[in-house]
């Protein structure tokens, strides 16, 4: 059982699967177009029409296929999901001449779908149509001071139109209206952590049982995930974690002990060396990450050929990568965020995707469930290409073993003081420069490190955190006193935008 979700191409379509998510409804995204049968598939209960940068007065724009407002199940149309329902039933639509954009407040609101609200509601418009004449038997359920028709329902109570788009964060009360919409459908509300685990359990099984099954592991939450999931659902597998000696201290015997625990067949590649040389002297960012994705191919490929033949390549997908690429108008083109991206075509592999369904934040309740220790659960975000991007300049080993350390400290210490969760990624950057600094009686040159922490919800934009003064005394303090390579410590006050999260 199911939502589809209709996708018209707005770009808050993925918000809308997140929020029903979070009232515990399974929730799928399908292009706005698509075929009845697809569409029956998931089971849906209720249907929800996404909005979309289209008019319905463009010949060109994308629209449901006539049977499915056939089959009767409950529908909410958003914005232009509002305006396609009207027009669809005999309504009319028109340019208002006057573009709606912002917060708005409901002058009046009546009808299930406001059940239980009182009081000022703020919604979000974003619109240039505007419905002018209902649909035989419908009614006004919502009006603001611009908009005479800001909500619209059928004489069933089970079609709906918003003109405002519910599930924003400007609109706060957008989820009670969601869980309203729900209620009038009748959908059942018992998607849990638990109902996901079984389904891709599932799909491994009903796939990959009796074939061979490749994964390359990062050490990251979705890969250790996934590894965890083969496991337990019993499928022949080799989780391949290539040591490219990027690495954190200790993350290598951290994965390697929490994945062997577990049951998964990991192999671990030791690397180091091949990546090291490979990266000797290279100074620019890009280059290096380059090399980086050329190098870990390299070796993944190695490892495959030894090791298969395999029918099989597992990827930790998730949801956003799956909607961000469906490219709005519905072409299904999913784009790979994976350093293993090139290699299905190329090697001959089937992509086993079980994640491609689910939130960053479902797979780590899957983690949990299939015992995934915290420390790799909870983890912050980390970068492919690793420290090499943390030390600006050409890396060498000695770099790397100084960084490595530092940033331990830094890391510990956030936890040890319980602000390792309060903020979204922390990182140490070795910097090239050289200062001077006096221990006892003499100067002495070295380098400047710089640490840096932000908050964010996404990683696209980030504010600096504002972690404890006596916090950052403490570290500065730690930090020159066991690494005597490091004479000066800094911290970096930068948001996104202007600057980035990572330093290179
Ligand atoms: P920036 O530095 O672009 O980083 O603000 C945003 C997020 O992306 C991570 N990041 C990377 N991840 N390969 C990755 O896998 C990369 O080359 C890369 N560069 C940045 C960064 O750590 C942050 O979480």
């Amino acid at each position: 059982m199911s939502v589809v979700i209709l996708d018209f191409g707005s770009q808050y379509t993925h918000l809308i699967a997140r929020r029903l998510r979070e009232l515990r409804v399974y929730t799928v995204v399908l292009p706005g177009g698509a075929a009845p049968a697809e569409i029956e598939r998931h089971q849906p209960e209720a249907l929800i029409l996404s909005g979309g940068p289209s008019s319905v007065f463009d010949p060109g724009a994308v629209r449901p296929h006539p049977e499915v407002l056939e089959r009767g199940l409950p529908v909410l149309g958003i914005c232009y999901g509002m305006q396609f329902l009207a027009q669809h039933f005999g309504g009319r639509v028109e340019r208002s001449g006057r573009a709606e954009y912002g917060k708005a407040l409901l002058t009046s609101y009546q009808g299930p779908l406001f059940a239980g609200l009182e009081g000022e509601v703020q919604v979000w418009m974003s619109h240039a149509d505007a419905v002018t004449a209902l649909p035989p038997g419908w009614q006004v359920v919502a009006q603001t001071a611009e908009n005479p028709v800001a909500a619209i329902q059928d004489a069933s109570g089970r079609l709906f139109g918003v003109q405002f788009h519910p599930e924003v964060a400007h609109t706060p009360k957008g989820m009670e209206i969601l869980e309203n919409f729900l209620a009038a459908a009748g959908v059942e509300r018992s998607w849990t952590p638990g109902h996901a685990l079984d389904a891709a359990l599932d799909e491994v099984r009903a796939k990959a049982a009796g074939e061979r099954v490749l994964l390359a592991v990062s050490g990251g939450v979705d890969s250790s995930t996934l590894a965890l999931l083969l496991a337990r659902a019993g499928v022949e597998h080799s989780a391949v974690f290539v040591d490219h000696g990027l690495l954190r201290l200790g993350e290598r015997e951290e994965v390697e002990r929490a994945l062997s625990a577990a049951g998964v067949n990991l192999i671990t590649v030791d690397a180091r060396s091949r990546f090291l040389k490979a990266l000797a002297g290279v100074s620019d960012p890009e280059q290096k990450r380059k090399i980086i994705g050329r190098e870990f191919i390299a070796v993944f490929k190695e490892e495959a050929r030894r090791l298969g033949p395999f029918r099989f390549l597992a990827q930790g997908t998730l949801y956003p990568d799956v909607i961000e690429s469906a490219g709005g108008a519905g072409a299904a083109n999913i784009k790979s965020h994976h350093n293993v991206g090139g290699l299905p075509a190329e090697l001959g592999f089937e992509l086993l995707e079980p994640f491609r369904f689910l939130f960053k934040d479902e797979v780590r309740e899957l983690g949990l469930l299939l015992g995934l220790p915290d420390t790799i659960r909870l983890r912050h975000p980390f970068p492919g290409p690793g420290l090499a991007i943390r030390i600006i300049g050409p890396v060498d080993e000695e770099k790397l073993e100084i960084l490595r350390r530092a940033d331990d400290i830094f890391i510990s210490a956030l936890k040890d003081h319980g602000l390792y969760d309060e903020v979204w990624q922390a990182l140490a950057v070795l910097t090239p420069v050289r200062s001077v600094g006096v221990t006892g009686d003499e100067r002495r040159y070295g380098y400047v490190l710089a640490l840096r922490a932000v908050t964010s919800s996404d990683g696209m934009t980030a504010d600096w955190a504002r972690l404890p003064h006596e916090f950052l005394d403490e570290v500065a303090r730690k930090i020159p006193q066991r690494i005597p390579q490091i004479g000066r410590v800094v911290y970096d006050l930068t948001s996104k935008p202007p600057g980035t999260i990572e330093w290179e």
